[in-house]
C-alpha cells in the first residue's frame, strides 16, 4: 500500500495515509524515550523487532476473537493498520507489582498482586500521562461509559490471552500499556504491543527483557527484543 502524506510523528512511530481513507500504515522507528521524552536514545533494530512482535501478537489476539486494528504486515518496518479515533485514554493491566505502581503503594518489585490491577491514564503529553478513573472521564468527556466498559472488558482478554501465549514460551507478564480507538464506531485495540509497552520477565531468572533495559541504563537492549522475539516466533511444541 502506498504512503500519501505523513499524518503524525510520534516518539517511537510514524503514521501515514494512504489513498485509502480507512488504512493507515504505521512505520516503526529505532528511537527510544524514557520519562515522557526526558530520557532519548536509539536501540539499533527496534523498529523491525517492533514491527514484528507487535504483528505477532495482534495476529494471535485476531485469532483468539478481539478486534484489533492490523490488517497487515507491509515490510520489516511498517504495517497495514485501520484508522482510528484514538481515545484519549492509556490502560495499563498489572499482574505484578513494578514500575509506577511499586513506587505509588511502597512495594518492593516483582511482588505478586491479589488479584488483577487495571489503570487508567489519560493520554496527554504535556500533562505527563496522569492516572485517572472513570468519574474523570465521564466528568471531562472523554470516552462514553459504555465504550470505557468495552476498553476495560478488551485489555482484560488481552491480559488473559497474552499470558496464556507467552507462558509456554518461559515469560513473565508483568504488566502493560494498551491503547485503544474507534473505527466506525467499533473499539478496537490500536497502538503497537512490545517490550516498549509491555514488561517481560524471563519466568526462570527474572531477568528484564524489555525498555526497562533502556529505561535503567541496565544494557543488553537490543538482546532482550531479540530475545523475545525469538521466543515468540519460536513454536512451543503444542497445546
Ligand atoms: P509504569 O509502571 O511506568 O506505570 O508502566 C506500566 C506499563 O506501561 C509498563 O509495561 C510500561 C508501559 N508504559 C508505556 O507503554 N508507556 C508509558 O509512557 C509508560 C509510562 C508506561
Amino acid at each position: 500500500m502506498e504512503k500519501t502524506n505523513k499524518l503524525y510523528e510520534g516518539k517511537a512511530k510514524i503514521v501515514h495515509e494512504t489513498p485509502d481513507h480507512d488504512l493507515l500504515v504505521v512505520e516503526y522507528k529505532d528511537s527510544a524515550t524514557a520519562f515522557n521524552g526526558a530520557k532519548k536514545g536509539t536501540i539499533h533494530n527496534k523498529g523491525i523487532y517492533n514491527n514484528r512482535m507487535s504483528a505477532v501478537f495482534f495476529e494471535y489476539l485476531e485469532g483468539r476473537g478481539l478486534k484489533t486494528h492490523y490488517v497487515k504486515t507491509l515490510n520489516d518496518r511498517e504495517m497495514l493498520v485501520k484508522r482510528l479515533r484514538i481515545l484519549p485514554i492509556e490502560v495499563v493491566v498489572r499482574n505484578v507489582a513494578a514500575g509506577s505502581l511499586a513506587k505509588r503503594l511502597g512495594l518492593d518489585e516483582g511482588t505478586p498482586l491479589r488479584s488483577t490491577v487495571l489503570e487508567l491514564y489519560y493520554k496527554n503529553d504535556a500533562l505527563g500521562d496522569p492516572l485517572i478513573n472513570e468519574y474523570h472521564i465521564k466528568a471531562v468527556g472523554l470516552a462514553e461509559p459504555d465504550q470505557v466498559r468495552e476498553v476495560e472488558r478488551q485489555a482484560l482478554a488481552v491480559n488473559e490471552y497474552l499470558g496464556e501465549f507467552l507462558s509456554p514460551r518461559g515469560i513473565d507478564l508483568i504488566d502493560f500499556k494498551l491503547e485503544f480507538g474507534l473505527h466506525h464506531g467499533q473499539v478496537l485495540l490500536g497502538d503497537e504491543i512490545s517490550p516498549d509497552t509491555c514488561r517481560f520477565w524471563d519466568r526462570t531468572t527474572k531477568e528484564k527483557l524489555d525498555k526497562d533495559r533502556f529505561r535503567r541504563d541496565l544494557g543488553g537492549v537490543e538482546e532482550a527484543y531479540q530475545e523475545v522475539l525469538k521466543r515468540i516466533t519460536t513454536a512451543t511444541g503444542g497445546r
